[in-house]
């Protein structure tokens, strides 16, 4: 069989090198083409010394001359819709894990995917551990009434809460139909985090961790804990991988991993 096509857009960045990395090593797909904002060479050596593959800031240029199958993307939300636009007018299918995409872009991606009957994946996080914790958090959320979030990372991240915590608790709330039980003392002290869904997060920024999340629930005499560290950006790959597999097969959205991954049906 014919190995996938893959361009990386956004071949420069931590996500788009360990990708670049890991497509070296799977022998169904094979990196046709690279595209960066910041290149300033015409070609990406490719890291097992396999030679050379052809990079740009243009992506037009990339999509034409290299004929990807698929396109994966990890750069910036602003960058998105641009390539959305361009390679579904061509034809080519899509991988996306950029993050910070509103509705309405998720609407469009949607919308376009179908008008130009390609496929596109969206996944927030790519990392299956991650994605089967909130899974296994959603079902124990349906049996214990308290639910607390530490969430874990280094110390350059921008945001807090994380946007996996924020999507867990409100995951969790909705398959359990109703908000969980919140701690009588307490609840508005400085030191009590955030509260969504009656779930309260907190949020840890420190050297020396990456990502990590954990969901304690709690029920009388008894708690449950579902952990996911994550030790280096490989974790993402498998998850990748299977995205650009999938995505080859299929006409139109799927958003998420869980969807991917067949587990929002319980
Ligand atoms: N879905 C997941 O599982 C997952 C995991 C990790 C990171 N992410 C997301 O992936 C994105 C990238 O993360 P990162 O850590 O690699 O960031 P990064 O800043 O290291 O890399 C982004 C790269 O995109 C390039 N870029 C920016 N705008 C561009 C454009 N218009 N055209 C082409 N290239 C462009 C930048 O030059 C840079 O090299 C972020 O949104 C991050 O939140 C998602």
């Amino acid at each position: 069989m014919k190995p996938i096509r893959v361009a990386v857009h956004g071949a420069l960045g931590k996500m788009g090198q360990t990708l670049v990395d890991a497509l070296c090593r799977e022998p169904d797909m094979q990196i046709v083409g690279a595209t960066d904002i910041k290149a300033t060479e015409d070609y990406l050596p490719l890291p097992d010394g396999s030679g050379t593959v052809p990079l740009s800031s243009d992506l037009k240029h990339i999509l034409t001359n290299c004929q990807p199958e698929v396109v994966v993307d990890f750069t910036t939300a602003k960058a998105v819709m641009p390539l959305v636009r361009l390679a579904t007018e061509r034809g080519v299918n899509l991988v996306i894990g950029t993050t910070g995409l509103s509705a309405d872009d998720i609407k469009a991606i949607d919308g376009q995917a179908k008008a130009k009957g390609v496929g596109v994946v969206v996944a927030a996080n790519f990392a299956l551990g991650a994605v089967l914790m909130m899974h296994l958090a959603k079902i124990a959320g349906k049996y214990l009434d308290h639910a607390e979030i530490i969430e874990l990372h280094h110390e350059r991240k921008l945001d807090a809460p994380s946007g996996t915590a924020l999507a867990t608790a409100k995951a969790m709330a909705q398959a359990r139909g109703k908000p969980f039980a919140t701690p009588q003392q307490g609840g508005k002290s400085d030191s009590r985090g955030k509260q969504v869904e009656g779930i309260t997060i907190h949020s840890v920024r420190l050297p020396g961790l990456l990502a990590h999340q954990e969901v304690i629930l709690g029920g009388a005499g008894q708690t449950l804990s579902i952990r996911h560290d994550t030790s280096g950006r490989e974790c993402y790959m498998p998850g990748v991988m299977l995205a650009i597999r999938e995505v080859v097969k299929h006409k139109g959205l799927i958003y998420g991993l869980d969807t991917l991954l067949g587990l929002e049906k319980g």
